[in-house]
């Protein structure tokens, strides 16, 4: 068998063997191997001229609603064919071998939950809710008048997906309990994430500061980097399975 290009410190495997808080916050990355483009990526075929900030606003969708629906309802289909990989399963593993154990991610895909991750903190909304733009609730059925966007059943109102958009703010509660989990674990990983999107990106900061050891899995530098206890350069789909291995070793 092949080696792999990477190689898992065992002081890496100690850490996780002592954890009784685990904190990890995931990005686009973790759901690459499963075929979900990472955000930075995700303009292929008929959205290539489209760049995530022109569809991904407010503004964008006050401007041009049908537009931005039709390019959510692509995505959707996408996230709805697409399967977890062996980097998601193996961090609901993760969850079963830590005491306290608290997954933050900035992805709208499901794909945490569906592999068994429970708990799940998920910053920046799920791109299977719908919500009113108005209204700003979440709307479960509506009528199919054939209109794009559909129109919400209470007030009229346009419906939207129920996503951060750039320019919004995060849910409260949930940005409150990221950061929380984030000064308060003794063990975070940062994994797929090009920590380019605040507040979300300040995550592993908070968490050095609080102390603890903090571990990146990205096949390229970021700007944690430099600062992490451990930097693992490659695909979260091969190194986790790995750490896997090495924790049930
Ligand atoms: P990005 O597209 O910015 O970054 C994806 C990261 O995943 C990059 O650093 C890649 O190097 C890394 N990556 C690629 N393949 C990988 C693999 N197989 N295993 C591990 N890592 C891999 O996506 P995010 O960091 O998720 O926000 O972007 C954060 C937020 O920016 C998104 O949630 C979105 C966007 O604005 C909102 O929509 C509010």
């Amino acid at each position: 068998m092949a080696e792999a290009a990477f190689s898992i410190p065992s002081n890496l495997i100690q850490a996780l063997r002592g954890a009784r808080h685990a904190t990890v916050l995931t990005g686009s990355g973790i759901s690459a191997e499963s075929g979900v483009p990472t955000f930075r990526d995700a303009q292929t075929g008929l959205w290539s001229n489209f760049r995530p900030e022109d569809l991904a606003t407010p503004e964008a969708f006050r401007r041009d609603p049908k537009l931005v629906w039709e390019w959510y309802a692509w995505r959707r289909e996408l996230v709805a064919r697409a399967r977890p990989n062996e980097g998601h399963l193996a961090l609901a593993e993760l969850e079963q071998r830590v005491p306290k154990f608290t997954l933050i991610t900035q992805n709208v895909d499901g794909l945490h939950q569906r592999a068994g991750s429970r708990n799940v903190i998920e910053l920046h909304g799920n791109i299977n809710r719908v919500k009113c733009f108005e209204e700003d609730a979440v709307v479960e059925s509506w009528n199919q008048t054939g209109e794009v966007p559909p129109r919400c059943p209470r007030c009229g109102g346009r419906l939207r997906p129920d996503v951060v958009w750039f320019n919004e703010p995060l849910p409260e509660d949930s940005i409150g309990k990221a950061a929380s989990a984030a000064r308060n674990c003794d063990l975070f990983l940062s994994i797929g994430t090009s920590g380019a999107v605040y507040p979300a990106a300040s995550l592993p900061f908070e968490a050095l500061e609080g102390g603890a050891t903090v571990v990146e899995i990205n096949p390229v530098p970021t700007p944690l980097t430099a600062r992490a206890t451990f930097a693992l350069r490659g695909p979260s789909g091969e190194i986790l399975p790995e750490i896997m291995r090495q924790l049930a070793g």
